[in-house]
């Protein structure tokens, strides 16, 4: 059975509530009544509390991933808030962590999605998403 992996990080809940939509699709879109198994969680945060605090972040208490959550299933959706033109540096970050998988062929034959989220029209999401 495919097994789809809802993969995000967000600050402010946007990017969260997409990945939530995205996972509920996934869910049902191929087989309705049978549907695969797809799990949702987010990159670990790097932002200080106290930072986080000040800013106003969202709290979530959605599951982290590790670098191996990549390896385990056949599809990852990725979300990622566009951030100064490009995608948060949380998620460059733990994509930095899967050199290892890379190396062993583990991340060979998966599908992959990718969506952002900015707060202008023309914010930089293609190179986010790039
Ligand atoms: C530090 C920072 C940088 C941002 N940079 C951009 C940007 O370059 N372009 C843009 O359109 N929006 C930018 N935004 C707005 C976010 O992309 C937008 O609010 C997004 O929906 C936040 O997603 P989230 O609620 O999941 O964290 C930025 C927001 C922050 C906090």
């Amino acid at each position: 059975m495919t097994r789809v992996l809802v993969l995000s990080y967000s600050s402010y809940g946007h990017v969260r509530a997409c990945a939530g939509r995205g996972r509920r699709r996934a869910f049902h879109a191929r087989y309705p009544c049978r549907p695969a198994p797809c799990a949702l969680c987010l990159v670990p945060e790097t932002v200080p509390d106290e930072v986080r605090h000040k800013a106003g972040f969202a709290p979530d208490d959605t599951p982290v991933a590790t670098p191996a959550y990549l390896e385990a299933d056949d599809a990852i959706i990725f979300g990622t808030p566009t951030l100064f033109g490009m995608m948060a540096g949380k998620m460059q970050s733990f994509l930095d962590q899967a050199g290892g998988g890379w190396a062993r062929n583990a991340l060979v034959d998966k599908f992959a999605a990718v969506f952002t989220s900015t707060g202008s029209q023309h914010g930089g999401h293609k190179a986010a998403l790039l």
